[in-house]
């Protein structure tokens, strides 16, 4: 690797058979932009250019560590949610597209409104801080994972955001205050699914953010749900994200519990993926 234009070359030879050629070509490309800063057309318009040493060797790390199936969020401990900047280290679920599109429904739900929320299971915090970001209100995340909770915090400072972060267990204790949204994507994987799950994931993410016994593919939501009978305001609104397996059964167990205008939405690979329902 001499030249700019080497380094995809390099990619394309080291990374034959790890992955796609397409996959490989946006790795190169994520990969650039974030050591050297260089769009697309800046790979073109520099080919020529020489590559410093230091550059060599951090290129060279990344397409070793890409050959251990790690993420390449992992690898360069950040990503883009909802146009935000992320950090992403392990222990912590890796914020998905699908997130992107719950996100989008609340913001279009909820513009120009006052309102009190609450992200349970937060994470990176990815879903509240683009809330924060688009919306009015107060804003709350809590999660049980110390991991999560400090990136979760790392992440609010980033994007210069005001969110009340707390450790807690919401299968074991019982909320309080007063919400007008609680929104979650709560671990929804079946154990019997991890056979179908790739490499990169598997080996890679957290098991508590991802996995629920098969048993019981609905434990969150029911236990989300009968909280929020208790802390969701009149109108109150509750999201979640879901298993795509799980649509009907979740839209379901939530009229059960007395909630009303369920609406369960697709997300762009035309799966179920989104359910929201009101208070009354
Ligand atoms: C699917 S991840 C979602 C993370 C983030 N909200 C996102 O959308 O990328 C589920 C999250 O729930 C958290 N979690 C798992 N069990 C929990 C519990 N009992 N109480 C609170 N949070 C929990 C995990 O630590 C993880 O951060």
């Amino acid at each position: 690797m001499k030249k700019v234009s080497d380094i995809l070359s390099f990619f394309l030879k080291e990374l034959n058979g790890y992955y796609p050629e397409k996959e490989i070509k946006s790795l190169f490309y994520i990969s650039i932009d974030h050591l050297l800063g260089y769009s697309k057309s800046d790979t073109i318009i520099k080919s020529e250019n020489e590559l410093l040493p230091d550059f060599k060797i951090e290129f060279s790390e990344i397409v070793e560590r890409l050959q251990k199936k790690e993420p390449i969020q992992y690898i360069l401990m950040e990503t883009t949610f909802y146009g935000l900047p992320f950090f992403t280290r392990r222990g912590v679920l890796i914020p998905r597209p699908e997130t992107e599109e719950l996100v989008d429904w609340i913001i279009k739900d909820n513009e120009n409104l006052e309102k009190r929320y609450l992200d349970i299971g937060t994470g990176s915090a990815c879903i509240i801080i683009s809330l924060t970001k688009n919306l009015n209100g107060s804003f709350y995340a809590i999660d049980v994972s110390p991991d999560a909770l400090r990136e979760a915090k790392q992440n609010v400072k980033r994007n210069n955001v005001d969110v009340n972060l707390e450790q807690f267990d919401i299968l074991d204790s019982d909320l309080d205050g007063l919400w007008d949204v609680i929104v979650s994507n709560p671990p929804y994987v079946l154990e019997s699914e991890r056979k179908y799950m790739q490499q990169n994931v598997l080996a890679w993410e957290p098991k508590i953010a991802l996995f629920v016994r098969d048993e019981t593919p609905l434990l969150f939501y029911e236990r989300i749900a009968d909280q929020s009978t208790k802390v969701l305001n009149k109108n109150g609104i509750l999201y979640f994200e879901i298993n795509e397996k799980y649509g009907k059964e979740t839209v379901d167990m939530l009229a059960q519990k007395g909630f009303v205008n369920i609406e369960l939405k697709k997300d762009i690979n035309d799966k179920d993926r989104m359910v929201k329902a009101m208070w009354k």
